[in-house]
């Protein structure tokens, strides 16, 4: 039997040590694109079994001309890099890896609610400067018995409920999309979308973006928050209208944000920027040290599950596996 190859097109990986010991169990050879150009890509993948990928665009065209693949896999949630429809088409099967960051991301969604509403970096800027003075940081409110409100109530958000909760935060969310049963076990509050804007002391994003997300927060929404509300994004940039965002708070419509994503990355310059009551990470929500390690053998894990003919765990289109069962 031919030696069975699996290419790698991008990685933001330090090494590919975790997926190669993934795929020495099915003894694959892995191959890793010098670039992320779609000649330097087929180079490797052309004749491969399978192709790992993270943010390299795979297109229609090179997917036709790859003749022996049977699954692509994403290192990663979003499966937007990868023409979906032409590897239906082909046959490919189209893997995510969906909850390798649920840990870190709903935990830095906490960290950020915690540093908007203690002022860490402006108080720690301040200090830096030579300012000791408690005035400066005026007004801090209580977290006990103030109310967070979870805009999509999935994977992470349903994380975040708990540990908001140890602090003594009252918990709703709106998500039309998920049982009543999944909120009531978790003892939150399933609220309307204008009830959550209303009553919300921080409104945490975790919807996916899609058409009916994309500036899902604009100027009419920040009219109805609380002026003394906070916002806090770790989805995606585009769900927040970000010149929205920053009349509103020029206009005191709101108290603060905390941001993880923008609506472009790397932003170049933002009307955000330099403000002290916005707070902006960049993108790292989903990054520590055990979550790469996660991501990278899950990855793996499931090329090796369809290279010995079993299901995927995530697979996007699973229509193809119907089709081939
Ligand atoms: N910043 C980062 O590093 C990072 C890392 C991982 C995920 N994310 C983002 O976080 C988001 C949430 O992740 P998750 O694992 O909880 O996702 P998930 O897929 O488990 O849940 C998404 C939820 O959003 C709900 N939803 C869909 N449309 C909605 C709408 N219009 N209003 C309210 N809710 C809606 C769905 O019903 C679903 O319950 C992802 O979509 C991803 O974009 C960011």
């Amino acid at each position: 039997m031919a030696q069975l190859l699996v290419a790698v097109s991008d990685s933001v990986f330090p090494n590919l040590d975790q997926a190669r010991a993934v795929l020495s169990k099915v003894g694959a050879e892995v191959r890793l694109a010098a670039d992320a150009k779609p000649e330097t890509i087929l180079g490797v993948a052309r004749d491969a079994d399978a192709l790992l990928t993270t943010y390299a665009k795979i297109t229609g065209d090179m997917i036709r001309q790859m003749k022996r693949c049977r699954i692509i896999s994403r290192f990663g949630i979003g499966v937007d890099n990868v023409d979906i429809g032409a590897a239906t088409e082909r046959g490919i099967v189209v893997t995510r890896v969906p909850d390798y960051c649920i840990d870190e991301v709903s935990d830095h969604a906490m960290a950020l609610l915690l540093a908007l509403v203690r002022k860490i970096p402006f108080a720690n800027s301040m200090v830096h400067a030579g300012r000791w003075e408690m005035p400066a940081v005026v007004p801090i409110h209580r977290l006990r018995g103030s109310v967070l409100g979870l805009v999509g109530f999935g994977r992470i958000p349903q994380l975040v409920a708990p540990k908001a909760k140890s602090f003594g935060i009252r918990v709703v969310a709106y998500d039309p999309y998920i049982p009543k049963e999944i909120f009531a076990r978790a003892g939150v509050e399933s609220v309307e979308f204008a009830e959550l804007l209303k009553i919300s002391d921080y409104v945490s994003i975790h919807s996916p973006l899609m058409a009916e997300t994309q500036s899902m927060f604009n100027a009419e929404v920040f009219r109805e928050m609380k002026p003394t509300a906070y916002l806090i994004n770790t989805a995606r940039g585009p769900i927040v209208d970000e010149k929205a965002l920053a009349d509103a708070l020029d206009a005191k419509q709101i108290a603060g944000a905390a941001l993880d994503v923008m609506p472009q990355e790397p932003p170049s310059g933002s009307p955000l920027f330099g403000r002290p009551n916005v707070i902006i990470t960049p993108h790292t929500s989903f990054y520590s040290e055990e979550s790469l390690v996660d991501l990278q053998t899950k990855a793996a894990e499931e090329v090796v599950r369809v290279i010995d003919g079993r299901m995927p765990r995530n697979p996007v289109n699973p229509e193809v596996l119907q089709r081939t069962a």
